[in-house]
């Protein structure tokens, strides 16, 4: 059977993957593939046990997949036989030479853009899915046209808005669908193209149209945004904590005003995840190249406290557990970066696991889905850090138990078995204000939670 439109994406990862399996899930009549450089990546895409986990994944994934949704390494055959393609590399936080530590490291996407430029016959449209600096689609249009084979590359921006745990309701419901390209005929008609494919599951309303540079922004900004909020509850936690205010009574009360609106408000140990961070000193980069330096330090703000907030919680657990934690087992509750997903990039858990690494506690991870990866995360550590998929056994003999991911599953945990199996006096530390603090309280643990009096029987 021909298909209507062969559509190609680079970059198998957590945007790449589930992006590509939605479109090929909702457009039948379109062949979509997905390749990568990484070979165990495309393996594990080609198998029962997928990269990533995500809710829902599996299931489009499994519907879709040898009938026109393909995972594959042959890059340049892809290039050659698509006219659409989305890219969805890595564009990690440079480390190294100007900007290190916070402007986008872009050899991966101009690497792609060459490897397009090097296999492709024909015209194609290009479209950006990776979050990138403001102006970037102008260097990759100069890389791609700068060839004498009379072929013209369009390059299209399409901001991934999807969060992980939530990535197959974001993509079957968005709340919009941003493409941005140049104002020329050429570039009108390559959006046009783009919106047709989201088309056929989007209601058009919700499809919005933009010049290029307005829609490589608008993704910073949006993630700026929502961090700050986060940044803006947690400082607030930190005068709750001291003022006996209760966080989650102040958020309900500000989240009311239809102004401000509730979500985004819950505060915690802090945002992790590979976006927040990273496109946020990006921006305070940006600002800083045009010379917008206050911009910057407004932008920068945000990740400081986010910083700050997770040095607040160690600190916090160090001063209360009398001012020592060495040799002390130390359960936590939780490593990914939030609850629905395995990825740990970027998670508070793993500056507050090295912070208690460093004051020399026995260190005890437990996490549903990400305990791979934190063994990753905490190779360096050779000693003081041990494994448990089970919490119960994690929690076993220890002095203290922290919640850094609000999983369901630690919602509800028998917490008198747990705390009759520990050393006493026994610490709880809630880090996302998942639990009942008064039930635990009354059940024997001494209790610190985010923004809130502490709970203490000393
Ligand atoms: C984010 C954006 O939400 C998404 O639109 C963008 O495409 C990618 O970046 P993601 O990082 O997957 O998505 O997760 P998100 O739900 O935004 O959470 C980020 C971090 O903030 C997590 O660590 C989460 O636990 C934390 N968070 C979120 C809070 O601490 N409080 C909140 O109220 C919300
Ligand atoms: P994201 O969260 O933005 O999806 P990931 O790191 O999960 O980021 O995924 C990016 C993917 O892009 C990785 O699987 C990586 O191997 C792949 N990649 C990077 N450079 C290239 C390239 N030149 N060609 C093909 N794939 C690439």
């Amino acid at each position: 059977m021909g298909f209507e439109k062969n559509i190609l994406c680079i970059g198998a990862g957590y945007v790449g993957g589930p992006t590509m399996a939605m479109i090929a899930y909702k457009c039948p009549q379109y062949k979509v593939l997905v390749v990568d450089i990484d070979k165990d990546k495309i393996k594990a895409w080609n198998s029962a046990s997928l990269p990533i986990f995500e809710p829902g994944l599996d299931e489009i994934v499994t519907k879709s997949r040898g009938r026109n949704l393909f995972f594959s390494t042959e890059i340049e055959k892809g290039i050659e036989e698509s006219e659409i393609i989305f890219v969805s590399v890595n564009t990690p936080t440079k480390t190294f030479g100007q900007g290190a530590g916070r402007a986008a490291d872009l050899q991966y996407w101009e690497k792609t853009a060459r490897e397009i430029l090097a296999h492709s016959k024909d015209s194609k449209v290009v479209v950006e899915k990776s979050t990138l600096p403001v102006r970037t689609a102008s260097a990759m249009e100069r890389i791609l046209n700068e060839n004498s084979a009379g072929m013209h590359f369009e390059v299209v921006s399409n901001p991934e808005f999807l969060a992980e745990g939530t990535a197959i309701r974001d993509l079957e419901n968005p709340d919009r669908v941003l493409i941005g390209s140049r104002e020329t005929p050429e570039g009108i008609k390559a959006r046009k193209a783009v919106a047709e494919i989201y088309l056929n599951w989007v209601p058009k309303k919700k499809i919005i149209e933009s010049n290029v540079w307005s829609s490589e922004l608008s993704k910073l900004t949006a993630n700026a945004f929502l961090a700050q909020r986060i940044s803006s509850i947690n400082s607030i936690s930190a005068l709750c904590e001291k003022t006996e205010a209760d966080v989650d009574e102040v958020a309900n009360a500000i989240g009311m005003d239809s102004r401000i609106g509730p979500k985004f408000l819950k505060s915690s140990v802090g945002f992790g995840g590979s976006c927040f961070k990273k496109d946020i000193l990006n921006l305070v980069y940006i600002c800083e190249s045009y010379g917008l330096d206050k911009a910057a330090r407004y932008w920068e703000s945000v990740v400081e406290i986010n910083d700050w907030q997770q040095n607040r919680f160690v600190q916090n657990m160090l001063s209360n557990m009398f001012n020592t934690v060495a040799g002390k087992r130390i359960a936590i509750f939780g490593f990914a970066f939030k609850a629905d997903t395995g990825d740990t990039r970027e998670s508070p858990a793993i500056y507050v696991a090295q912070g208690l690494l460093e004051e020399h506690a026995e260190v005890v991870i437990t996490d549903p889905k990400a305990l791979e990866n934190a063994k990753k995360d905490l190779k360096p550590f050779k000693q003081g850090v041990t494994f448990q998929a089970d919490p119960y056994k994690a929690a076993k003999g220890a002095h203290a138990v922290a919640v850094l991911t609000e999983w369901d599953v630690y919602r509800t945990l028998d917490y008198k078995r747990i705390f009759n199996s520990m050393v006493q006096p026994a610490f709880l530390f809630d880090g996302r204000n998942i639990l009942d603090h008064k039930k635990l309280f009354d059940m024997g643990f001494n209790v610190f939670a985010i923004g809130k009096a502490p709970l203490k029987h000393f």
